[in-house]
């Protein structure tokens, strides 16, 4: 296959929520691609296995501790990066909580946790490094890891939804006012990929028939996110701002 310039050789990267998942895939992939990746969470076990990994096999890396609920951590974290190699110019803002529940159960602590790390967390990273880049005048390329739950509504996910739901407004918000600034801003709607967030559910009878109805009839691979990550990151994307792109296998467009 021919090898693609996705524009991303020598970025800074910033992936929040790393230690697991999404985001620990994500880390490789813009390593591999040539970006400097600067992976932050709060599990700083797990980051020091991903980053000796990427070091492994070429990639540059370095872990850092973030919390995106605390302000003063996001800034530390910024400030710490710009140290060793200079702003983030690119943002995946992929830290994220669930808890399913029906509407009925949920709960005043269950809302405020959820609207914390999905909604104000991203909301505060992305202002943050869109801050210091508009202040140095230079380009970036912010990718909001939202949902396809934030596209349309799900059994159980009333709370989880409507943060994604508004992460995705908020994206399109901070496109319309950032593009004159050289910064893109876009929103990147998995369906259902295996990870910690929800392994234990899709592992009972009741997951497994839920698959089976999906249209593809199966989960998505990891993989199967590099392209859309890369192109909404990367230059090779530079007109494309606002968007939300779902990478589902279908599942929005069935009745499911
Ligand atoms: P995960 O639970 O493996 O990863 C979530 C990551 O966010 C973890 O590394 C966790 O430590 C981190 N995190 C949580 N709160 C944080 C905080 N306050 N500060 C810093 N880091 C924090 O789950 P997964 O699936 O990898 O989720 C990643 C993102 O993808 C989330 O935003 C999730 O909503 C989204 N997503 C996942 C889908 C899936 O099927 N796995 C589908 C659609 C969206």
């Amino acid at each position: 296959m021919r090898s693609v310039d996705w524009g991303l050789s020598g970025k800074v990267a910033l992936v929040t929520g790393a230690s697991s998942g999404l985001g620990a895939h994500f880390a490789r992939v813009l390593a591999r691609e040539g970006a400097r990746v600067a992976a932050a969470a709060r599990r700083q076990e797990r980051l020091e296995a991903l980053v000796a990994e990427i070091r492994a096999a070429g990639g540059e890396a370095r872990q850092l501790a973030l919390d995106v609920t605390d302000p003063g951590s996001v800034a530390a974290v910024l400030d710490q990066i710009e140290a060793a190699w200079g702003p983030v110019q690119v943002l995946v803002n992929n830290a994220g909580i669930a808890d399913s529940r029906r509407f009925l159960d949920t709960d005043e602590e269950s809302f405020r946790r959820l609207v914390e790390t999905n909604l104000a967390g991203a909301w505060r990273v992305a202002r943050a490094v869109a801050q210091r880049l508009v202040a140095r005048d230079l380009s970036g390329s912010i990718v909001n890891v939202a949902s396809i739950l934030g596209l349309r509504p799900g059994y159980g996910e009333s709370l989880y939804g409507t943060t994604k739901a508004a992460l995705i407004h908020l994206t399109r918000s901070m496109a319309l006012e950032l593009v004159r600034h050289n910064i893109r801003v876009n929103a990147l709607c998995p369906g259902y990929f295996p990870t910690e967030m929800n392994e234990a559910f899709f592992a009972t009878d009741k997951g497994r028939a839920f698959i089976a109805r999906t249209p593809a009839r199966r989960l998505g691979r990891l993989e199967e996110l590099e392209g859309p990550l890369l192109l909404l990151a990367g230059e090779l994307g530079s007109f494309i701002t606002g968007a939300a792109l779902p990478v589902d296998g279908g599942h929005l467009v069935s009745s499911l």
